[in-house]
C-alpha cells in the first residue's frame, strides 16, 4: 500500500527523532529491543567490569598481531622506496586514527555493546544493523580471525620445525593454528577475567617485542655487528626516495597491506557497555592506543631498513624472521619466529573476547537463536558459583569473575569458534583477504557516513566526546577511494560481496520483522506497518 511505502521510505531516512536523548544500556522507550540490561540469563552489561587498561589491551591486542611482520614486503614493494614505505604506514595509521575516533564519538553518544551494530541500527534503522551484524557474524569476524589463526601455524611451525628446513604440508600448519583457536576459546569461556587478563599479559609482550627490534636495529646500524657479519649498509648508500612509485594503484594496495597491520581499531566498541566509565575511558582509550602504534610501527620498520639488506625485505614475506636471522643467527629465526606466533596469539584471543559479545548481542536483539544470548553453558543455571568474596582462594580471586567460572557467553563465542575453524580448514587465504577487505570496508564507511548524518540529524544528543569534523570526512573519503578502486581491481569478489550482504535482506524480513509483528499482533494488536513505522526512528 501506499502508506507503507512511505513508511519504508520513513525508515530509511528518518526525520524525526527525540532531541536531546540520550541512549542508554536501557534503551530508549520507543526501541524496546535494544533492552540490553534484561533477560533472564543474566547479562554482561549489567556487570560493568572494563577498564582503561583493558580497552587498551583489547584495541593494541588487536592490531599489533601479524601485520607488522609480515606486511612489510608488500607495502616496501609496491611504496618502491624505504621513505615512500614509511610514508604509506604514517597515512595508514592516520587513517585508522580518524576511523577509530570517528567510532569514539559514537560509542559515547550511544555505549551500549554490539559497535557498529548499534551505530547503525540507531542512525539509519535496524535494517542496517542487522545486515552488519549478519556479515560480522558470518564472515568477517571469524574470517579474520581465520587469518590470523592460519598465520600462528605457519609461525609455530616454523619456529618448531626450523625455519627453512623443510616444506611442510599445509593440512600440519592448519593443525597447529586449531589447536590454537581451541586454546584461545577455552581461555574465554573460562572467564571474563582470564579472557582480559591475557589480552593484558600480551600487549605487554608485543611492545616488549616491537621495543626489543627497533632497540636491536639501531645497536647493528650503531656498530655494524651482526651475526651474518657486516650488517647491511643499503641505508646509507640506498637513496631514502629511491623508486619511489608514481602508480596511484601501487599506492592503493601498499596501503591495504598497511590497512590489515592497523585493522582492529574498531575492538573496542564492541564492548562499550561493559566499561565502567566508557565517558572518559573510550576516547582516552582510542587517543593512546593508536598513536603508541604508530609510533611502535614506524621504529619496527625503520629497524627492518637498517638491519636487512633491501632485497631481503622485498622478497620476504616473513620479514621479522629474517631479521632474527640477520642479528642472532638460528637462535634469532628461532626466537622471532615464536614472537610472530605469540603476537598472533594475543590477537586471536582480543578478537575471540569481543566476537563472542557481539554473537551474544545479536542474540538478545533476536537476529540469532535466542540460546547465543545465554551465558554459561546455555542451559540455565549451570556456572560455577563462588563462595563470598572474602573467603575466596587466591588462585579464584586471580581468574574467576565476580559471578564464578562459566559466566560467559558460550554459546556465543562456540558458534564463533565453529564458524573460524571451517574458514582455517576450507578458507583460501587471498579470497578471504580480499572479503575482509572490501566487506569490512564498506561497513566502517556505512558507520563513519552516520556519524555526519547523526550530527545533522541529532545535534541536541549527548555527546561526552566530540571529534573534529574533519575526522569523519577524512576517513569516508580515503575508505571511499580504496574501495573504488577494489571495484574496478576485483569485480567479481566485489558481486560476491553484495550478494552476501543482499542475502541478508531476506533473512532481515524472516527474522526479525515477521516475528515482531507477530508477537505485536498478538500483545498489542498492532499491524506489521507499525512496526515498520516505528524501528528506523531514535
Ligand atoms: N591488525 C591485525 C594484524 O596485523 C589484524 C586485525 C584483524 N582485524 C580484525 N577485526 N580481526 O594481524
Amino acid at each position: 500500500s501506499v502508506s507503507s511505502a512511505f513508511d519504508f521510505a520513513g525508515a530509511l531516512f528518518p526525520l524525526s527523532t527525540s532531541g536531546g536523548a540520550r541512549y542508554t544500556a536501557l534503551g530508549t522507550p520507543s526501541t524496546p529491543a535494544f533492552d540490553h540490561a534484561g533477560g533472564s540469563s543474566g547479562s554482561l552489561e549489567r556487570n560493568k567490569s572494563l577498564t582503561y587498561l583493558n580497552g587498551l589491551s583489547l584495541v593494541i591486542g588487536l592490531i599489533i598481531g601479524s601485520g607488522i611482520f609480515s606486511s612489510p614486503a608488500s607495502v616496501n614493494v609496491n611504496a618502491g622506496s624505504p621513505g615512500a614505505s614509511l610514508a604509506v604506514w604514517t597515512i595508514a595509521g592516520l587513517l585508522a586514527w580518524t576511523g577509530a575516533a570517528s567510532y569514539a564519538e559514537l560509542g559515547g553518544a550511544i555505549p551500549l555493546n554490539g559497535g557498529a551494530q548499534v551505530y547503525l541500527s540507531k542512525i539509519f534503522g535496524e535494517w542496517a544493523g542487522f545486515l552488519f551484524t549478519w556479515c560480522a557474524v558470518m564472515v568477517l569476524k571469524p574470517g579474520s580471525a581465520a587469518i590470523i589463526a592460519i598465520i600462528f601455524g605457519e609461525y609455530m611451525v616454523r619456529a618448531v620445525i626450523g625455519a627453512d628446513a623443510v616444506e611442510v604440508s599445509t593440512w600440519i600448519n592448519k593443525a597447529v593454528a586449531v589447536a590454537g583457536l581451541v586454546l584461545v576459546v577455552l581461555l574465554n569461556c573460562v572467564s571474563t577475567k582470564l579472557g582480559t587478563r591475557s589480552a593484558d599479559f600480551f600487549m605487554f609482550f608485543k611492545f616488549a617485542a616491537l621495543l626489543g627490534v627497533t632497540v636491536v636495529g639501531i645497536v647493528v646500524a650503531a656498530t655494524g655487528l651482526s651475526f651474518k657479519g657486516q650488517a647491511s649498509d643499503d641505508w646509507k648508500t640506498h637513496g631514502w626516495f629511491e623508486g619511489t612509485s608514481r602508480n596511484p594503484s601501487n599506492w592503493a594496495v601498499a596501503l591495504y597491506a598497511g590497512l590489515w597491520a592497523f585493522d582492529g581499531w574498531d575492538n573496542v566498541n564492541y564492548v562499550t557497555g561493559e566499561f565502567k566509565n566508557p565517558r572518559r575511558d573510550l576516547p582516552l582509550t582510542i587517543h593512546t592506543s593508536l598513536p603508541l602504534v604508530i609510533v611502535a610501527y614506524l621504529a619496527a620498520n625503520i629497524a627492518y631498513f637498517l638491519v636487512l639488506p633491501l632485497a631481503t625485505i622485498n622478497s620476504s614475506t616473513t620479514v621479522a624472521v629474517a631479521f632474527g636471522h640477520q642479528v642472532f643467527g638460528p637462535v634469532g629465526s628461532l626466537v622471532l619466529a615464536l614472537t610472530v606466533s605469540g603476537s598472533c596469539f594475543g590477537a586471536l584471543n582480543a578478537t575471540t573476547f569481543t566476537s563472542g559479545r557481539l554473537v551474544y548481542a545479536a542474540g538478545k536483539e533476536g537476529y540469532l537463536p535466542s540460546l547465543f544470548s545465554r551465558l554459561g553453558f546455555g542451559f540455565g543455571n549451570d556456572a560455577i558459583r563462588l563462595p563470598a568474596r572474602s573467603k575466596r582462594a587466591r588462585w579464584t580471586r586471580l581468574l574467576a569473575d565476580d559471578g564464578g567460572f562459566f559466566l560467559t557467553p558460550i554459546p556465543a563465542l562456540a558458534l564463533n569458534a565453529t564458524l573460524t575453524l571451517v574458514y582455517v580448514l576450507v578458507g583460501d587465504f587471498a579470497t578471504l583477504t580480499t572479503f575482509y577487505g572490501v566487506a569490512g570496508y564498506s561497513f566502517y564507511f556505512a558507520t563513519v557516513l552516520g556519524l555526519l548524518v547523526l550530527r545533522v540529524r541529532d545535534p541536541e544528543l549527548e555527546r561526552p566526546y566530540r571529534c573534529w569534523i574533519g575526522t569523519p570526512i577524512v576517513f569516508c573519503c580515503v575508505s571511499l577511494f580504496l574501495l573504488s578502486r577494489a571495484v574496478f581491481a576485483q569485480p567479481v569478489q566485489t558481486l560476491v560481496v553484495v550478494a552476501f550482504v543482499a542475502a541478508g535482506v531476506p533473512l532481515y524480513w524472516w527474522q526479525v520483522v515477521r516475528k515482531r509483528a507477530k508477537g505485536r499482533r498478538k500483545v498489542g494488536g498492532e499491524g506489521w506497518w507499525r512496526f515498520w513505522k516505528r524501528w528506523g526512528r531514535s
